[in-house]
């Protein structure tokens, strides 16, 4: 996709943020956990992102969107749990169902991978994804993130955990 742009989030972008959320809602449910229905909703979202932009004013967390050439939102990508004195973090993106297969979630995890190194220093990344995500662990490998052998952990039995050493 040409003139995408991965931008942090801010605290303006609640109406497109809960648009992109509502009109993917089914398809991220296929493949992540559900939100609280809750969520979907202006206060919701505000709220969500009130918690997010704390979160990353205390060093924990950097929220990105990814915007197509029309400054529509079309993906979401997040360093989260950063922990400063391991310099580790998690990563997590979805991308609208319209937007996918182009390359997008591609983009978003190596832009998180350069933030967590250019931004914040970090050394490690890891992520979780459900067995049958096919496209994300693809995403995942073809940024250089691998599987852990004894990847299935205590409250994470159903998840493959990925990780990256940068
Ligand atoms: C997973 C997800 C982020 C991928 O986004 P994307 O922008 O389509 O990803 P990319 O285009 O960078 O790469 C996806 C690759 O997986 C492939 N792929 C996707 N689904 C596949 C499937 N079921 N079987 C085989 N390959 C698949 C695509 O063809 C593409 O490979 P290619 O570039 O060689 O053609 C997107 O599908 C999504 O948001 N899903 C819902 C939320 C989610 O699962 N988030 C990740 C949680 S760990």
């Amino acid at each position: 996709m040409n003139l995408v742009k991965i931008r942090t989030l801010k605290s303006t972008d609640a109406e497109a943020l809960l648009r992109f959320e509502m009109d993917n809602r089914e398809w991220f449910e296929r493949h992540i956990d559900a939100r609280d229905s809750a969520f979907y909703s202006m206060q919701g979202v505000t709220d969500h992102i009130a918690v997010y932009l704390s979160d990353f004013a205390a060093g924990a967390w950097h929220p990105f969107v990814i915007e197509d050439s029309a400054g529509k939102i079309v993906g979401r990508a997040n360093l989260k749990d950063i922990d400063l004195s391991e310099r580790s973090a998690e990563v997590g993106y979805r991308v609208a169902e319209s937007a996918c297969g182009q390359g997008l979630a591609t983009l978003a995890v190596r832009h998180l991978i350069q933030e967590a190194q250019s931004h914040w220093n970090l050394k490690q990344l890891v992520a979780h994804v459900y067995p049958e995500n096919i496209g994300s662990a693809k995403v995942l490998k073809r940024c250089g993130f691998l599987i852990e052998p004894a990847s299935r952990q205590e409250g994470m039995e159903h998840e493959y955990r990925f990780s990256l050493s940068i």
